[in-house]
């Protein structure tokens, strides 16, 4: 089945990658489409997300997302998402690579950069120093970023059935998320993989999947 759809690839190797991008930016839809086409390539894809992705993460996640939690300050969020990560870095993504498969992320520490850092304005400085315990130097190897019109990204969380506490913020705080993205970006152009989320499901999946495979080719090398 690889040599057929990936001519002259190598069996693969532990890798992690993430998917960042807005509230309503089609994450979930293109998460799927990217383990379908990386399945098909050969690669045992192992699906996780933050907050979560394992028991103890999952239960950090209700508590941050939580919209009935309207007392909780901006400080306990970030050291939440910082915990939930420590214990999914060690738990779920350092063993998936150890054992030669594909950690595919639903968000990462980029997030708390964008939202905690830049939406919240509690610095790229002090979220860093949160997250550098929880991280500890286990970072992706590609970060695919869905690009869409902050007025779209607004659009659809809008259309949202049961929007949680983060998507509740206002729209000064998810353009400041949006810079924050940018600035992650620009600090780290080589890591990020910025595809044009306006399009089809199916045009963006194609970019994705193409862009993500050159960068495994890169890292296996
Ligand atoms: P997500 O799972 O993408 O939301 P949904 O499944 O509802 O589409 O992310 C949950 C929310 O948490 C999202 O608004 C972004 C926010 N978030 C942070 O603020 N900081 C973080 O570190 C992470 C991982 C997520």
């Amino acid at each position: 089945m690889i040599d057929i759809l990936c001519p002259g690839m190598q069996p693969p190797k532990g890798a992690f990658l993430s998917m960042e991008g807005m509230d309503g930016c089609g994450k979930t839809t293109q998460l799927n489409l990217l383990t379908r086409g990386l399945e098909q390539c050969g690669y045992e894809v192992v699906h996780s997300r933050e907050p979560g992705g394992c028991p103890i993460s999952e239960k950090i996640r209700e508590l941050v997302l939580d919209k009935n939690n309207i007392e909780m300050c901006m400080e306990t969020e970030a050291l939440l998402y910082a915990a939930s990560r420590a214990q999914h870095v060690r738990q779920v993504i350092r063993p998936t690579m150890a054992a030669g498969k594909l950690l595919l992320c639903d968000r990462f520490v980029d997030s708390s950069v964008a939202y905690q850092g830049a939406g919240r304005e509690l610095g790229t400085a002090l979220i860093s120093a949160i997250n550098a315990p929880a991280v500890d130097g286990t970072m992706p190897d590609a970060t695919v970023f869905l690009s869409i019109d902050r007025k779209e990204a607004l659009r659809r969380r809008c259309a949202a059935t049961d929007p949680d506490r983060i998507e509740l913020a206002g729209d000064d705080f998810h353009s400041r998320v949006e810079a924050g993205y940018h600035q992650l970006i620009d600090s780290d152009p080589r890591r990020w993989i910025v595809v044009d989320a306006s399009r089809t499901p199916e045009e963006i999946a194609d970019e994705v999947l193409t862009r993500v495979l050159d960068r495994l080719e890169e890292v296996e090398a």
